[in-house]
């Protein structure tokens, strides 16, 4: 995907101005300007927030922060979606969330940058959500009984990319699962076949920039009940010890479901950034094991 965000001093007579923010020929009401008088103008895009003040009787001083991403994070509120949001926003992207909750509880800069929408995925009204969406990256997922598993690992997200796809969005991005080398029957749990039901929608629907990154264990640090749980202090220690013992245990990963054990965890911020390549970089598509989620992430990472 292209540019991003810029910031652009123009000078330019208001008329051609005017006739560059509205096309269709409606007239902005700004009382305290006439058509001949000249002045500055302070445009945030990509949904116009226009202030505007007067320098001088000859010219307009455009100040225009154009963010040409609009990116939707489905379940933003939770802890890996929370992830993608907060590093959406300090790349210069704005950033709706979806969710029952909502805005969650703590407080934040970035925080305070995301539109927080209040709904559930199966009553959305995808008009206001989707509106002017760029992509839709959704972290929807979850346990529970075999029917609640199939319905938010699979149906809650075939729905997602059907609106997605239904209202023209180029990209959807869709935060999935490893297999963790599992043999097929332990596969077969609403968990797993949820997910690859999900899968199969987001690579039909947008065979040529639909993006499905598998991550197993992902640690970071979880907010639950007001709690921080740091998942890190497991996560990367493991995650160290097994990138050290690489060439040991790459053998032993044809076992079956030897990847429960071996599998790298990912830090939550790798996931967030992957998250950002796939949705700057048009020929990230496809599905992404663990190792290239990193690579992915490394990518865009400063
Ligand atoms: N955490 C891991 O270690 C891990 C590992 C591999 C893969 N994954 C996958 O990564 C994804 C994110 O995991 P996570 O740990 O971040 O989960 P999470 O914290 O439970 O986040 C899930 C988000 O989805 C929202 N949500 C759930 N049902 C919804 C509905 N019907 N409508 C709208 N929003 C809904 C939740 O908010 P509300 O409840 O407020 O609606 C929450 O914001 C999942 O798909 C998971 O399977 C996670």
């Amino acid at each position: 995907m292209s540019s991003i965000s810029s910031t652009a001093a123009i000078f330019t007579p208001l008329s051609s101005l005017r006739r560059a923010l509205f096309p269709s020929g409606q007239k902005p009401h700004f009382p305290h300007l006439s058509n001949t008088r000249f002045c500055r103008f302070g445009v945030k895009c990509s949904y116009a927030d226009i202030s505007i003040k007067e320098v001088s009787d000859s010219m307009i001083d455009v100040v225009a922060d154009v963010k040409t991403e609009r990116v939707v994070v489905l379940g933003g509120s939770g802890f890996v979606g929370s992830a993608i949001c907060k590093v959406a926003v300090s790349k210069g992207i704005e950033v709706i969330s979806l969710s029952r909750s909502g805005r969650p509880s703590y407080s934040g800069s970035w925080v305070d940058q995301v539109t927080w929408m209040t709904g559930d995925v199966f009553y959305a009204n995808w008009d206001e959500v989707l509106a002017g969406a760029t992509a839709v990256v959704s972290t929807l997922g979850g346990f529970g009984s075999e029917e609640q598993m199939q319905r938010i690992n699979g149906e809650a997200n075939v729905v997602a990319v059907t609106a997605a796809k239904d209202f023209g969005i180029p990209k959807f991005i869709l935060i999935s699962v490893h297999d963790y080398n599992l043999p097929p029957f332990l596969l077969s749990s609403g968990y797993f076949t949820g997910k690859r039901k999900a899968e199969s929608e987001v690579l039909s629907k947008f065979p040529n920039s639909g993006v499905v990154l598998r991550p197993g264990f992902i640690y970071g640090k979880r907010r639950v009940d007001g709690f921080e749980i740091p998942l890190d202090l497991i996560g990367e220690p493991v995650e160290k010890f097994l990138s050290a013992a690489e060439n040991f245990i790459k053998p032993l990963s044809s076992l079956p479901a030897s990847d429960l054990l071996l599998a790298p965890p990912v830090s939550v911020d790798d996931v967030a950034f992957a998250v950002i390549n796939g949705l700057k970089d048009d020929d990230f598509f496809g599905i992404f094991t663990i190792e290239q989620i990193k690579e992915a992430a490394a990518k865009v990472r400063v």
